[in-house]
């Protein structure tokens, strides 16, 4: 589809620091993190995306992170897999490039990951993508409404209080996406677990704001 003519253009046409940065990124995992109450596999939330970004990019993996995603909101278990999973993958080849995707309480699994990956490993992690996350933190640059718009800039989610929330050093390669109202990452408008939290995988501005996000930190 539009894939095909942008990568033959950048084959014959590219200057070389952008064929580089391809080539750096031709393997790659999406770390999926799901919800609470999502039976392990992949979240529903990220399915259109991701389908989107396998199809414009091959080489692709997604690694569905294992925890339990139980209702007593612990999710240390994620947050160390999604650690070791790149780590591990960090070790077996250098050039991997990795893709962080949470919603609810997979997004605070992700968060909470973030501080823990520094150095080659904070390298090897292009983009981070989270929706309905309860660690939304008011006023970051990377708090997104599902349009990519700032109108949600400085609303906090429920949990933002109790823990630190997305590193300063993550902000640039992160997007927070909450939608208006979604009482988990935005109690300014919303309470609880309600009708907009469950929206994003079916939302098609979710869906393209993610899809363009994550082709555009692969380097697409
Ligand atoms: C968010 O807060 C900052 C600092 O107080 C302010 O400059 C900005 O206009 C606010 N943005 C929105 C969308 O409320
Ligand atoms: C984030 O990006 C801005 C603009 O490109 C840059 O000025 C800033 O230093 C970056 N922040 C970090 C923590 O990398």
């Amino acid at each position: 589809m539009l894939f095909v003519p942008i990568l033959a253009a950048t084959v014959y046409a590219a200057p070389v620091e952008q064929l580089d940065k391809r080539a750096a990124c031709s393997s790659y995992t999406i770390i999926n993190t799901r919800g609470t109450g999502e039976i392990q596999g992949p979240s529903t939330g990220f399915r259109t995306m991701n389908r989107n970004i396998q199809a414009q990019i091959p080489g692709g993996k997604i690694y569905n992170t294992v925890y339990a995603a139980g209702f007593d909101q612990n999710s240390a278990l994620g947050t160390t897999g999604i650690v070791n999973q790149v780590k591990k993958g960090v070790q077996s080849n250098p050039n991997q490039c990795f893709i962080l995707e949470g919603y609810s309480q997979g997004a605070a699994a992700t968060v909470n990951a973030l501080s823990k990956l520094t150095g080659a490993n904070f390298d090897a992690v292009k983009g981070v993508f989270l929706i309905g996350d309860p660690l939304h933190k008011r006023g970051l640059k990377c708090n997104v409404d599902n349009k990519g718009g700032s109108t949600l800039k400085n609303v906090s989610g429920v949990s933002a209080a109790l823990i630190g929330g997305i590193p300063d050093a993550w902000v640039n390669k992160t997007l927070d996406v909450c939608i208006y109202g979604d009482g988990v990452c935005d109690t300014t408008h919303g309470f609880g677990v309600n009708a907009q939290h469950l929206q994003y995988s079916g939302d098609a501005p979710t869906q393209d704001l993610g899809t363009k996000f994550v082709l555009q930190q692969l380097g697409a």
